[in-house]
């Protein structure tokens, strides 16, 4: 489904026998304790592990894990993914306890061909957001080869990101390959293009939005986001989460919508709360008729039909974000029927953003979506057309 031409090198491009691979992977995956409660970045990565153990390479796997602050933070070790992995590759995978330095490098001397090592968090080392020289050389020193595989991680310009490519030759991986394939088809799409944006905060998307403009025939908006864009077009939110600052940017996303000839859809029906609570008391209004002291907590389903309604005759789908409030079954309708609407589009369909794809998955939809993109920010700043330096670092084809 996805195809194209890649301008970097790829890991298909280099002969992995008797080489150390060095794989910057996105293993930031949500923990609840020690246990794993998403590992779509997990199995996303798998086909490049595979490759590099097929070819035999020996393969060392590095990768953030939340934001410790730069210190040694044991709720988010990246040890509980080590069972993760050996389930879904079928044999063991040895652990270090530190990201460099000598535990490191002898867990990975240990290696023979084929096999897999996973490092500690980098985000453990305040070095690694720095893009620190020294902490980038003592990474590339586990390894001869660099492979970057972490979409997700390409916006940030780090150590285990960035810095380590001086020091080794760095090619891509085979999911970021195909992120950047799926993604570009997004750049110069077959219409009707409709994109769906939700999520709490407009501040974190107006600029993919504004960019969107450029390309989508219909933008469909809701979550929290869009009670500031029905905010800005007067309607009284009660208490709902209204960004006010962004009023006059929100303004503007509008008028320019207009004159692009873009149909631009907010909710017209919201499922309102008098708190904001998994039990709080709720029931589905109009848009214009949320009661003071109520907030919106999801689209309702007017909204719904209409937003699938949209969705009917797409030849591209972009969606990127939760309608609502999506891990409280109270207010996750609004994500459910639009996960369900853009599964049945006959489009080609991406999606972002743990949230959207976590609906899909607990609605077993997931595998009708042609690409699932493992990056939130990262794909949103690959479609704003930001470069991205962990891709741009990467040895050109
Ligand atoms: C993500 O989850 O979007 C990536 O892993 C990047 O994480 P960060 O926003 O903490 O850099």
């Amino acid at each position: 489904m996805v195809s194209g031409r890649f301008f970097k090198r790829t890991v298909r491009d280099v002969h992995w026998e008797g080489r150390t691979a060095l794989v910057r992977v996105d293993f930031n995956v949500p923990l609840r304790g020690p246990r794993v409660m998403d590992d779509t970045r997990i199995l996303a990565a798998l086909p490049t592990i595979r490759y590099l153990m097929a070819g035999g390479a020996r393969v060392v796997l590095t990768s953030h894990l939340g934001r410790p602050g730069g210190k040694r933070t044991m709720s988010m070790s990246l040890r509980p993914l080590v069972p993760v992995l050996e389930k879904a590759l079928g044999l063991p995978v040895a652990f270090a306890t530190d990201a460099v330095g000598p535990r490191a490098k002898r867990v990975v001397d240990e290696l023979r061909a084929g096999d897999v090592a996973l490092v500690e968090n980098t985000r453990f080392y305040p070095e690694e957001e720095r893009n620190d020289t020294t902490f980038a050389r003592a990474l590339a020193g586990l390894a001869d080869t660099f492979v970057e595989d972490a979409f997700g991680a390409v916006h940030r310009a780090h150590a285990s990101t960035v810095g380590v490519t001086a020091h080794l030759p760095s090619v891509a991986g085979l999911l970021l390959e195909r992120e950047v394939l799926a993604l570009e088809r997004l750049l110069e799409p077959e219409a009707p293009f409709v994109a769906i944006v939700g999520g709490a905060k407009i501040s974190d998307k107006l600029s993919v939005m504004e960019q969107l403009l450029g390309r989508v025939q219909r933008l469909l908006v809701g979550g929290g986001m869009a009670n500031t864009l029905l905010a800005a077009l007067g309607y009284d939110m009660g208490r709902s989460l209204v960004e006010a600052e962004q009023i006059p940017a929100a303004e503007r996303l509008i008028a320019e919508a207009k004159r692009r000839g873009v149909e631009l859809q907010l909710p017209i029906d919201l499922v309102v709360a008098n708190f904001f609570l998994e039990q709080a008391d709720h029931r589905v209004v109009q848009v214009e008729q949320v009661p003071p002291n109520w907030l919106a907590l999801d689209i309702g389903p007017l909204t719904v039909e209409r937003f699938a309604q949209a969705l009917a005759d797409a030849r591209t789908v972009f969606w990127n974000g939760p309608l609502g409030v999506a891990e409280w079954p109270n207010f996750a309708e609004g994500t459910a029927g639009v996960a369900r609407a853009v599964a049945a589009s006959p489009g080609f369909t991406v999606v972002g953003g743990g949230d959207s794809i976590a609906a899909l998955r607990r609605l077993d939809l997931a595998s009708q979506i042609q690409h699932l993109s493992t990056g939130g920010g990262a794909s949103l700043e690959f479609l704003e057309g930001r470069p991205l330096p962990g891709i741009a670092c990467l040895e050109d084809r």
